[in-house]
């Protein structure tokens, strides 16, 4: 039976950078910087495709969406968001000398607990659905990971995040501290996050090697298939390096539904066991490590979606090595397939999310805060259109999830 009250929306993944990252990017002449076009509107330069000549050498137009606190609650407004869990974008400290990024991330931590903590809504708030006492904003907080850094120095902030009352987690890229996500250097910093119960948002920046053409496409080769790659290889060894075999207990929460992983999950797996190198590495089938992260719902499709559910639904099938996976029936098929109720346990780990501030619409409206985004509409589309999903599966999606997960205070 339908439930008349409206879900819950999170936004698990919405970004901005703080007055004073903005200052910082300002005051650089290399990317990532904040440069005037000749209009004399910022435009922030991140990616390395944005180097040299072309489309992307412009960069992309930086306002204060990405630093007015005000603008992503109208943001939020506009779009039914309740509770926006807001992380720092990319390239986080990742550009900084290794004292630097330690007292840059000091700040932006306690920053960001201002930034959720002195949020209260004016009592004239346009806002009628989300009541008045409800906390709006919380944070992932930053870690120095930087080559070059103090292993102590990590563990001290992360102390420090897991100190501050508003932040629940760790935004962090692919690198690492300079060797990715699989370097044994990153082993007692993941020990340290999983002790304190923080969930590590992992999000990529550098993509991927701009091969096999030349032609200029802007920035949508580099965000739409760069970006979810690298995610993809990063996670891929990160699983493969054994890092969810020694921490069971991490959290990691990965940006646009892991890219590539769950699609090519399979073959990964085929390739592992087909590899005398590799194939003794995991406790499990790698399929079975796709069961213990979580995915923002970011999409834009509900098929896409539907895929990374059905593939983290079934990864419990793979507990075990080749010959103790679960029976498959050649015959009859594969009736282990899902929990005994029928119940999909691959919603359990999925979140909606919008990449706010990035992909505005191209046309402004004239008042923004009036004005719903297409790229939030295809992401909230796609959870309304998964097939076989009913209400409880949207509202656990839309926002019960991440209720669990952040330990939210709704
Ligand atoms: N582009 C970026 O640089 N970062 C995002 O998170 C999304 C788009
Ligand atoms: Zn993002």
């Amino acid at each position: 039976m339908a439930s008349s009250t409206r879900p819950l929306l999170v936004d698990v993944h919405t970004h901005i950078y703080p007055p004073t990252y903005m200052d910082l990017l300002r005051r650089r002449e290399q990317i990532p910087k904040v440069v005037k076009n000749n209009e004399g509107n910022e435009m922030v330069v991140l990616l390395k495709e944005e180097e040299g000549k072309g489309a992307n050498s412009k960069g992309r137009p930086v306002g204060p969406q990405y630093y007015d606190r005000e603008e992503k609650i109208k943001f939020m407004d506009a779009h039914g968001i309740d509770v926006s869990v807001v992380s720092l974008a990319n390239p986080w400290l990742d550009f900084l000398e290794a004292a630097e990024a330690v007292s840059a991330a000091r700040e932006l931590n306690a920053d960001l607990q201002s930034y959720c903590s002195t949020y209260s809504p004016p009592s004239s708030s346009r806002n009628s659905f989300t009541p008045q006492t409800q906390k709006r904003l919380f944070a992932f907080g930053s870690l120095p990971l930087v080559p070059g850094i103090k292993t102590e120095e990590v563990l001290e902030a992360v102390r420090q995040v897991k100190e501050l009352s508003y932040l629940r987690g760790i935004v962090m890229g692919t690198k690492g501290v300079g060797k990715g996500l699989d370097d044994p250097a990153m082993e007692p910093i993941y020990a340290a996050i999983a002790e304190a119960g923080l969930v590590v948002f992992v999000h990529p920046h550098y993509g991927i090697e701009n091969a096999f053409g030349e032609q200029d496409n802007g920035h949508a080769l580099a965000l739409g298939l760069g970006f979810p790659f690298e995610t993809t290889i990063a996670i891929a060894r990160l699983i493969l390096s054994g890092v969810l075999d020694r921490h069971p207990t991490l959290k990691l929460l990965l940006a646009h539904s892991a890219g590539a992983l769950p699609a090519l999950s399979s073959r990964l797996s085929s390739c592992i066991v087909h590899d005398p190198h590799v194939k003794d590495r995991l406790q499990n089938d790698f399929r079975y490590y796709l069961g213990q992260l979580w995915y923002d719902a970011v999409t834009y499709g509900p098929e896409e979606l539907a895929l990374v559910e059905r593939v983290v639904s079934r990864a419990n099938n793979y507990e075990g090595t080749d010959d103790q996976l679960a029976f498959v029936d050649r015959v009859n098929g594969r009736a282990d397939l899902l929990a005994p109720e029928g119940v999909f346990p691959g919603v359990e780990r999925i979140m909606f999310g919008t990449d706010h501030p990035f992909f505005p619409p191209l046309e402004g409206s004239p008042d923004p805060s009036q004005q719903r985004w297409k790229s939030v509409d295809e992401n909230l589309d796609a959870i309304a259109g998964v097939a076989g999903w009913g209400e409880g599966e949207r509202r656990k999606v839309m926002g019960g999830n991440a209720v669990e997960l952040f330990g939210l205070e709704i």
